[in-house]
């Protein structure tokens, strides 16, 4: 078996966190915010996420978001992600973080656009709950399916594979995204 480490980086260098394949879970009642710029750098995350993730304040803030990405997640996850919110709608997602020690927790996320006064986009916002079981016994085979498409293809191509296995599975399901999301 290929271990990949982290794709995350920290001021820029990549941080090379090897997957210890244990997960951590947190309260159901627990939500999980972080607010980012436009670029995805972290201006804000609340308590709960320094505890998950086990990074503190200092190394959060003005990172990128991708500190905290595992290399189990699907690019062309984060491609629809940011897509999505780039044209001011809300995208709910499954998301598989890694901690600081390479340990992983999976997430629920609704990240939504933040606007300024004069109604332009300006940041992010995401609240994370924890997801249920059964949803994530759709999503883990999924991602899997997405994830071996996009390996299976060169870097270029490699959104277009991830997106064509989801868009099958919606198309077979005959929901569109967030339909589906929502009803698993
Ligand atoms: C508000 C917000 C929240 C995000 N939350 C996460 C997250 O919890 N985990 C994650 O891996 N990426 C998250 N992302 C996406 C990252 O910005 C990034 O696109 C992703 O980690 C993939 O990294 P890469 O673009 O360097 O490949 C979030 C983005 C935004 C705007």
């Amino acid at each position: 078996m290929v271990i990949i480490s982290s794709y995350g980086t920290l001021a820029g260098m990549k941080l090379n966190i090897t997957p210890t394949n244990r997960e951590v879970t947190f309260d159901k009642d627990s939500i999980i915010v972080s607010k980012t710029d436009l670029k995805g750098r972290l201006l804000y995350t609340n308590r709960k996420f320094m505890d998950i993730s086990g990074f503190s304040e200092p190394e959060l803030l003005g990172q990128q978001h991708n500190i905290v990405r595992h290399p189990d997640m699907p690019r062309s996850i984060f491609n629809l992600l940011w897509q999505t919110i780039k044209q001011g709608k809300e995208c709910f997602a499954y998301v598989k973080n890694i901690t600081k020690n390479g340990d992983h927790y999976w997430v629920f996320a609704n990240i939504t656009p933040d606007y300024d006064e004069k109604n332009n986009i300006c940041g992010y916002f995401s609240v994370r709950r924890k997801p249920k079981g059964e949803s994530l016994a759709v999503i883990e085979p999924l991602y899997k399916k997405m994830l071996a498409a996009e390996m299976a293809t060169n870097s270029k191509e490699a959104i277009a594979a991830g997106t064509q296995v989801l868009n099958d599975h919606m198309h077979m399901e005959n929901k569109n995204y967030e339909a589906f999301i929502l009803s698993i």
